[in-house]
């Protein structure tokens, strides 16, 4: 059911012209959940749940962990939700409306595991507001690293503080065209 939920959703994302991930990115992400066996994860920019019902197939299977999920638009999140509740995984998440930035701060749970996929210019300001509650070590992704300009300090600063890694991706839908995901490992 989940692998069809999926399937469904990336087709709806498609129709409608609705970002997200796409497999190849997603595969990673979901590479990187399995690695580190996170407890909780907080991603920022739900959109209609593509890339969180990834998080989910791969928590499902582990056995263990949550998703806090944060999206700024109210339809999106309602979307979001259903499909999660369709595909059974509902109970696995949490999902939050709101500027991410904001809502990160009320977060008081040990959190070793930020997915970054909301505003581009959001990105420093979210993980400024969730460092205190990162556990060390922590796993952070960032999705559109190819576009930097509007996220330089967040990559400043978790390239020249941490193990960081940039993964490209070539477009499917316009060769020639590239894509990064930053995958950083933060340490106090
Ligand atoms: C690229 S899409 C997310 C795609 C999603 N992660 C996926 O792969 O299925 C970015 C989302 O971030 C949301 N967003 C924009 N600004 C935001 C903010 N300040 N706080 C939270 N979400 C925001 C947008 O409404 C949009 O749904």
């Amino acid at each position: 059911m989940l692998n069809q939920i999926i399937k469904e959703v990336e087709e709806q994302c498609r129709e409608e012209r609705v970002p997200m991930l796409g497999p190849d990115k997603a595969t990673l992400l979901a590479s990187c959940v399995e690695k580190a066996k996170p407890s909780l994860i907080v991603e920022c920019g739900t959109a209609i749940g593509y890339s969180g019902l990834w998080i989910l197939r791969v928590l499902k299977t582990l056995g263990m962990g949550r998703l806090i999920t944060v999206e700024i638009e109210d339809a999106n999140a309602q979307r979001a939700r259903a499909h999660f509740e369709k595909a059974g995984v509902a109970h696995l998440v949490d999902s939050r409306i709101g500027d991410a930035a904001e809502v990160l701060k009320t977060i008081q749970e040990p959190v070793d595991f930020l997915f970054l996929d909301n505003n581009k210019d959001g990105y420093y300001p979210c993980f400024q507001a969730i460092e205190s509650q990162l556990t060390n070590p922590a796993t952070l992704v960032a999705d559109n690293v190819g576009r930097p300009e509007p996220m330089a300090a967040y990559l400043e600063h978790v390239r020249s503080h941490y193990d960081s890694k940039t993964h490209w991706f070539e477009s499917r839908r316009r060769p020639g065209r590239r894509d990064g995901m930053e995958v950083s490992i933060y340490r106090r």
